[in-house]
């Protein structure tokens, strides 16, 4: 699977379907993710918050961890979903920089409607292994 030949609007539709999972009662504000492996697999997260607000997980972290925990650590592309077609933030820009600058994000909103951008277009001059070694 490469960034030339996914469906775009599948992986829209999947973040959709995860956004209705979110677990966001503080903030009201429901994020659903959708990532796409190389493998072909796709992997979904939503934002769970919690009481002591600092505890909250974003969907892009969410998906992140999921994904790699079931052993996939190189993405296609990542759909985020939100009712305005809000943007990730930067710390889950980072989380995806680490997994590869190439991925293609998705931006959608809750009509479907969808901007897409790069990791490398969302987080220019980006720290990553590289700089340790
Ligand atoms: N949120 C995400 O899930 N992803 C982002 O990139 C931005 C923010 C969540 C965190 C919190 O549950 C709610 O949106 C409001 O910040």
């Amino acid at each position: 699977m490469t960034t030339a030949d996914f469906d775009r609007e599948k992986l829209v539709s999947a973040a959709q379907a995860a956004r209705a999972r979110a677990y966001a009662p503080y903030s009201g504000y429901e994020v659903g993710a959708a990532l796409l492996g190389k493998s072909g697999r796709v992997y979904t997260g939503c934002n769970v918050e919690n009481a002591v607000y600092p505890l909250c997980t974003c969907a892009e972290r969410a998906v992140v961890v999921k994904a790699v925990s079931e052993g996939e650590r190189a993405f296609v592309a990542l759909a985020v979903a939100t009712e305005n077609g809000g943007a990730p933030c930067g710390s889950c820009r980072q989380i995806l920089r680490e997994f590869g600058e190439e991925t293609a994000v998705l931006i959608a909103d809750a009509s479907g409607a969808y901007r897409e951008t790069t990791v490398a277009e969302l987080l220019p001059d980006s720290f990553s292994a590289t700089d340790l070694s």
